[in-house]
């Protein structure tokens, strides 16, 4: 069954602001294994499915002559139009089992950080339908991220486990295993060859972006549906609080200008219509 955490329209909006891109060799990537069979004046049409507010969509776009951005959540599409998307990029509201294309008409379907949510083999099934001959599937995602390059990064990452796996640990869906287990049970089971890669992306990030992109997850916005504003509050001041101590931060700066590092492990699944 597909899981549906993503339709509250100030999740959306949250999503637009602090999620991050793919990184730009992973990209590379995709398009380079694409290119082994399709060259630049075939590549017509991509598809992203569980596309939130647009980002990997934007990314692809400048390798395609239409990119179509699709997603389940109303309010993630009216995020992502907003959002100044590329000229060849349109964005609508499908469900990706079952996507209003006409069959064998894209050359790369792709899903950023979201096919773990989907009914995979009904989705499994769309993809195989749309894709033409050598078109590729690509699925891809970061597991949960980690604070690195500190010397007190022991102790940070402690405070986000807390957060991710306790305080939030009972508010995340089914699909999240597939995000703990690096997408290993992802597949493209039409593909006679299935590519696994890993690919790493570090970011600075203030200590404010730090709890925005917490406030992103699903699992946080279940928590806060459930035991309400003050909980979540409660829970990201105690985070706030016990990285400040930890870092030895002065009660006087903000925690926008604390800086941290955050790794994000991306893994990549994908294969090719034969
Ligand atoms: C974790 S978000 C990822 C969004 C975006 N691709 C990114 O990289 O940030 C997952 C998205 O999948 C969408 N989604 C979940 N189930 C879906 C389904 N069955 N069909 C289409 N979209 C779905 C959600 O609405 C949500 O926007």
């Amino acid at each position: 069954m597909s899981q549906r955490y993503f339709e509250d329209p100030e999740h959306a909006r949250l999503y637009a602001k602090y999620r991050t891109v793919p990184p730009p060799n992973l990209i590379k990537r995709v398009i380079g294994y694409l290119e082994e069979k399709v060259d630049a004046k075939g590549r017509q049409l991509a598809l992203d499915f569980g596309c939130g507010s647009g980002q990997n969509t934007n990314t692809i776009a400048p390798y395609f002559f239409r990119v179509v951005g699709l997603d389940i959540s109303e309010a993630q599409i009216l995020e992502a139009r907003k959002k100044s998307p590329r000229e060849n990029a349109e964005f609508m509201v499908s469900p990706a089992e079952a996507a209003p294309f006409s069959s064998s008409s894209a050359q790369l379907v792709t899903s950023c950080v979201a096919c773990h949510w989907f009914n995979l083999p009904n989705f499994y099934k769309e993809v195989e339908r749309l894709l033409v001959k050598n078109g590729v599937a690509a699925f891809y995602a970061y597991t949960l991220p980690s604070i690195v390059d500190h010397e007190k990064a022991e102790e940070l990452n402690e405070a986000l486990c807390d957060v991710i796996h306790g305080s939030l640990g009972r508010y995340w869906g089914d699909g999240i295993r597939h995000l703990e287990n690096h997408y290993k049970e992802i597949d493209v089971p039409f593909s006679k060859e299935v590519v696994r890669e890993s690919f790493i992306s570090k970011s600075d990030k203030s200590l404010s972006d730090v709890v925005a992109m917490v406030t992103t997850f699903s699992a946080y916005q279940t928590m806060k549906r459930i035991e309400g504003n003050e909980a979540v509050e409660a829970m990201t001041e105690k985070f706030q609080k016990r990285i400040r101590e930890s870092i030895g931060t002065a009660e006087n700066m903000p925690s926008e200008k604390v800086t941290l590092t955050v790794k994000e492990d991306w893994s990549l699944v994908m294969g090719r219509k034969g």
